[in-house]
């Protein structure tokens, strides 16, 4: 178990990670950071869903779209029916679930299941929480349509549907279940993998999903002032943090925020696989256009090639070693 510290939310402990927790029917959610910018980064929210269906239902449970909001899971203990554009396929404990604006989703929770989201452009609509307070505290107005009225657009982004007709494929061929046996590509380093899984044409332009499989002795060093905020998901693993000179350890199911500017460094204790939520840096044209060089021009692959790749790319990693 990882001590929380600023910079570090264990999922394993929601009793001390989880803020503003709801507990519902279908699920029982904590906030673990809050959206920022324009486009709503670095939100991540765990949750427990409930068994909210039977199995082998053919109707769609929780039918709904996002005018604009995307949304990515990670599947984090047992499994569940994911329904999309006329798909239905099982994803399981490992997999990773990416949902688009303007996609048909629905999802068949048989069990509780450990599910933990980030978004972006996902607007969420303050007036619904203050209209709940009321609600809450007199409850005899729950029902007014005068009340509902101020709160026309629900809670966030989140539109019920009708329930779609759906056929089963095997998970493989459903393209929203990801996983990082079947990245879009992977590139090979001393000690480290880097996996692209989910790239930033399936996040409107607006980021990519990344994720560094990293052996035991691995080092990372960024560079002096990182312009850009990270926010790594450890889902596995036992990585040693330097974050702004403080020292710690991050285990599975740690969330770890690196703000910009804070000088960091990492040492990987246990085989780890750590994302980067952010997803901020292009590592896809990044490691496309060094594996590129590598292949037709490795005289062209100096510190000064390598230096202004990774600035034209936001890759803020100076240096990578073996312990
Ligand atoms: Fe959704």
């Amino acid at each position: 178990m990882a001590e929380n510290n600023e910079f570090l939310f264990d999922l394993k402990t929601p009793e001390i990670t989880w803020k503003g927790v709801s507990h519902g029917g279908a699920s029982d959610v904590g906030s673990i950071t809050d959206a920022e910018g324009e486009h709503g980064l670095y939100w991540c929210l765990d949750t427990v869903m409930h068994k909210n269906g039977e199995e082998g239902q053919e109707k769609t449970p929780m039918p709904h779209f996002h005018w604009r909001g995307y949304e990515t899971f990670f599947v984090d203990s047992n499994y569940l029916w994911l329904y999309i554009d006329g798909m239905k396929a099982k994803a399981t404990k490992g997999d990773i679930v990416h949902l688009q604006a303007g996609q048909s989703q629905g999802m068949l929770f048989l069990e509780d299941v450990k599910w933990r989201g980030t978004y972006h452009d996902f607007d969420t609509y303050p007036e619904a929480a203050d209209v709940g307070r009321v609600k809450r505290m007199l409850p005899d107005l729950a029902d007014d349509p005068e009340l509902n009225a101020l709160s026309p657009r629900g809670f966030m982004d989140s539109n019920p549907m009708e329930p779609f007709l759906c056929r089963e494929v095997p998970t493989e061929q459903c393209p929203a279940i990801k996983n990082i046996s079947r990245p879009h590509a992977s590139y090979e380093f001393p000690g480290c993998s880097m996996k692209i899984v989910v790239e930033r044409w399936e996040n409107g332009g607006i980021k990519e999903l990344d994720c560094a499989v990293m052996e035991p002795g691995f080092t990372a060093k960024w560079v002096k002032y990182p312009p850009l905020r990270e926010l790594f998901y450890l889902r596995s693993g036992k990585v040693k943090f330097n974050m702004g000179g403080k020292e710690f350890v991050a285990d599975d199911e740690c969330v770890i925020n690196a703000p910009r500017f804070l000088p960091r460094s990492i040492e990987v204790l246990e085989k780890a696989e750590m994302y980067d939520l952010g997803g901020q840096p292009y590592w896809s044209l990044f490691l496309q256009s060094y594996a590129s060089i590598k292949h037709y021009e490795p005289e062209r692959l100096t510190a000064e090639t390598l230096d202004a790749l990774k600035k034209r790319f936001k890759i803020q990693i100076e240096s990578i070693g073996m312990k």
